[in-house]
């Protein structure tokens, strides 16, 4: 983990009723988590003003799963930056994996969200990864390089000083199967280094969160690794106890 604040997200995706969201926000805001570690919820939109209730009172902060890249305008069903701001929004997931390939966001999309979300000051959480066919062909490298250079060419090596970068596997998202962590290492590693050739005081200081499949059993040896800073959390964010059990394991 070096010496990087840990930071653990959950990602709920688009899951739960209004009441059992606010169930699950409020055990985790209320639990006792450790104050070494920054903690992240991402709820839906609509749940949104309820999560922060509880999590205004306590270090939770709160993230969305995605966003507009315009600020307004004729653009339906969009949600802006901007209007996430002003529901205590703080943090914005962009690329999720789920997104590429369920949504067709290309990497040139993702550069645009990640800069609407920087220019509004929130922080975007970048996601990026490989799919299994992708990994067998020999192409970890090649897929990473793509997609850190979109946001690369659309902002510069200094945006990755408020970028946090979460590498998420396709084939470890939601599967059960974690990439071990010699394997999540690795492309963490590749991801620093690639950072660090352009500017190496902002690649030792950008968190690398790993995500896919992590669960309480797993998490402490994946961050153990040097280059992994936390997690991106999905299923095991749906149960509070596991999350925190996460949380835990990241302090
Ligand atoms: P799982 O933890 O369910 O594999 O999901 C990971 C993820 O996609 C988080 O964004």
């Amino acid at each position: 983990m070096g010496n990087r604040r840990p930071f653990i997200a959950g990602n709920w995706k688009l899951n739960g009723s209004r009441q059992s969201v606010a169930d699950l926000a409020s055990a985790i805001c209320t639990a006792d988590l450790p104050e070494t570690v920054d903690v992240l919820l991402c709820p839906t939109f609509v749940h949104m003003s309820d999560v922060l209730a509880v999590a205004s009172n306590s270090a939770v902060q709160l993230g969305a799963q995605n966003c507009a890249i315009h600020a307004h305008g004729a653009f339906t069903g969009e949600v802006s930056v901007q209007m996430l701001s002003e529901y205590g929004c703080e943090y914005v997931l962009v690329g999720h994996s789920e997104r590429r390939s369920l949504f067709a966001e290309d990497s040139a999309l993702v550069a645009s969200k990640c800069a609407a979300v920087q220019e509004a000051g929130l922080t975007p959480v970048l996601c990026i990864g490989e799919t299994l066919e992708q990994r067998d062909a020999g192409q970890v490298k090649a897929v990473i390089d793509e997609q850190l250079d979109a946001v690369l060419g659309t902002a510069g090596v200094g945006s990755f000083a408020s970028i946090i970068v979460a590498y998420e596997p396709v084939w470890a998202i939601g599967t059960g199967k974690t990439a071990s962590p010699e394997q999540a290492q690795e492309v963490h590693a590749l991801i620093r280094a690639k950072i660090s050739a352009l500017d190496p005081e902002i690649a030792q200081s950008l968190r690398i969160l790993y995500g896919g499949s992590v669960k309480p059993d797993n998490a402490a040896t994946l961050f153990a690794q040097p280059d992994i800073d936390g997690g991106l959390i999905g299923g095991a964010a749906l149960d509070a106890q596991s999350f925190i059990a996460i949380c835990t394991a990241a302090g």
